[in-house]
């Protein structure tokens, strides 16, 4: 049987790229990662993929006129190397509506809150300026609206008096590295089902 095609989205730094391509070195994860789709060509995570040696595409967006003209670039990248499943690790754009419906359920996200709480580009801050005491990290499938499909795991990060935003940052951004691979390990595997729009294992 082949392998499952991974195809990571990332438009900056590259730590949860860096621990999904991890992962499937270490076996956690049995599937390829078969390339990189970045939209920012000063990315730190192009540097990454480069030592890795993982494929990687820059499709700048300012190259493009439209989001629309952006996404069916995007799609042709996606139609030679037979994507299995999209992983959106700090991919700073939305995906149109009729992108996401392209992959049902083959598109999955992770964000630094427990959503639907502190949704945005700015969620650890957010939960920590706010002052909740709980906030932790979401992996989910991506519909048509933000931050806001199935959710696959969900872990909380209980903030401590002496957490200051980079020390949560910090301690978010280990259980991601950690939570995104098993998550992605359950979606290869098959051995997620929708109950309406929850997801059981
Ligand atoms: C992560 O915190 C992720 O949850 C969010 O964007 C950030 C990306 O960080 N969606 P990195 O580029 O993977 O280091």
């Amino acid at each position: 049987m082949r392998k499952a095609n991974i195809v990571v989205f990332a438009s900056g730094t590259g730590s949860n790229f860096s621990a999904v391509v991890r992962a499937v070195k270490t076996g956690v994860i049995k599937a390829n990662v078969a390339l990189l789709i970045c939209d920012n060509p000063d990315a730190p995570v192009i540097n990454k993929a480069v030592k890795a040696k993982i494929k990687t595409v820059i499709i700048a967006a300012k190259d493009f006129p439209s989001r629309d003209s952006f996404e069916k670039a995007v799609i042709g990248v996606l139609r030679s190397c037979n994507a299995d499943l999209i992983v959106l690790a700090g991919f700073m754009r939305i995906l149109s509506p009729s992108f996401v419906k392209r992959y049902p359920k083959r598109i999955i996200n992770i964000h630094p809150a427990l959503l639907p709480s502190f949704k945005g580009a700015h969620a650890i801050r957010d939960a920590f300026e706010y002052g909740v005491k709980v906030t932790g990290v979401t992996v989910h499938f991506v519909d048509e609206q933000t931050d806001h499909g199935p959710v696959i795991i969900q872990e909380p990060v209980r903030i401590e008096g002496k957490d200051t935003l980079q020390r949560l940052e910090k301690r978010i951004h280990k259980v991601e590295h950690r939570i995104y691979p098993e998550a992605i390990d359950l979606c290869l595997r098959g051995r997620l089902r929708f109950r309406g729009r929850k997801v059981v294992r």
